[in-house]
């Protein structure tokens, strides 16, 4: 404990010191978004992250997330140097929709918007006419198909199916999956609402249809804490990465919450749904990338300007 305190010190003064914010996403490590809080930085959801990055001052940001996190931002602030704990921390969605496949796709379908989620490449976005996020997908959509647009939608399946159910747009969909929503049950999480009856379901839109279809509310990981803190229920079943409970808990002091059953989950298993890419992140890696500067996230400039135009018809759209 001692060591821990001795490491957050040192990036509470390594933050001050090199004039940069922290910015960190719901499913990294507690004590990374505590500090990220009490620094003046932000731990939010990739929206906010990537609003919060391109009006913040720092000349330096360090973004504790996964490596889209830290693209985006560098995209929006090229000026900026943008540093992330470890470099590796990457996404399924991004690895299973690579730049080359997904521009053939797009080359096929040259009569559809292409509508990219956030969790992909600077390659992809710079391919795509808008990027969004969970918070927003589905309002994006809505407002392309009341135009008359057909989608071509990637990477995420489930995303994409739940947006198209909930809108009736006509969207060709890219198949991938993000390995950790994936594990989530249908079937177990029907038995547990039955052991739970007056509990409430909090789904994030990346888990299978039928999980999406049991829940009471439906997503991005600031949306699901904003329902667990105003809800009228005392209990909350939560499909998305456990990491979300840390602030979810905090949100809504008193209240219940169960993590939504996976493969690997039983009643005994209390780490199951936590993505192996953010808990790459830790006290250490960030005091290191602070204290040396390194980790430094670069964008080919050409691509970034592409794929800026995605993003910013995303925030021109939610501002
Ligand atoms: P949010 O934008 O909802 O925070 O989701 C990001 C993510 O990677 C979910 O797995
Ligand atoms: Fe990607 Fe899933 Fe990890 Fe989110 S939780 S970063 S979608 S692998």
């Amino acid at each position: 404990a001692a060591e821990k305190a001795a490491l957050k010190d040192r990036i509470r003064r390594l933050l001050k010191e090199k004039e940069a914010t922290l910015v960190a996403h719901y499913y990294v490590d507690a004590d990374l978004q505590d500090l990220a809080e009490e620094t003046g930085g932000c731990v939010s959801d990739s929206l906010e992250m990537a609003r919060f990055g391109r009006d913040n001052p720092a000349k330096t940001l360090v973004v504790a997330g996964v490596r889209f996190m830290g693209e985006t931002a560098k995209i929006l602030s090229p000026e900026k140097t943008i540093l992330m704990p470890d470099l590796d921390a990457t996404c399924s969605l991004d690895l299973g929709c690579p730049a080359d496949e997904f521009a053939a796709f797009c080359d096929q379908h040259p009569d559809r918007t292409v509508v990219v989620y956030a969790n992909t490449s600077a390659a992809v976005k710079a391919r795509a006419d808008w990027m969004v996020t969970s918070s927003i997908g589905l309002d994006i959509v809505e407002h392309l198909h009341k135009q008359g647009k057909k989608i071509l939608w990637a990477p995420d399946r489930h995303l994409g199916s739940y947006i198209q159910k909930k809108t009736g747009a006509d969207m060709l969909l890219w198949q991938g999956s993000c390995l950790v929503h994936d594990e989530f049950k249908g079937v177990e999480l029907d038995l547990l609402r039955a052991e739970y009856p007056d509990a409430k379901v909090l789904v994030h839109p990346e888990s299978p249809a039928n999980v999406v279809a049991q829940a009471d509310v439906v997503g991005s990981t600031t949306q699901l804490i904003d329902a667990a803190r105003t809800m009228d229920a005392t209990t909350f079943i939560v499909a998305t990465d456990n990491g979300i409970l840390h602030k979810m808990r905090a949100a809504a002091p008193g209240k219940h919450f169960i993590d939504a059953p996976t493969a690997g989950n039983s009643a005994t298993c209390k780490s199951c749904a936590h993505c192996p890419w953010m808990a790459m992140n830790g006290l250490q890696n960030l005091a290191d990338v602070l204290e040396k500067g390194h980790n430094e996230i670069h964008v080919d400039p050409e691509t970034g300007r592409q794929a800026k135009r995605a993003i910013d018809r995303m925030l021109d759209f939610a501002a």
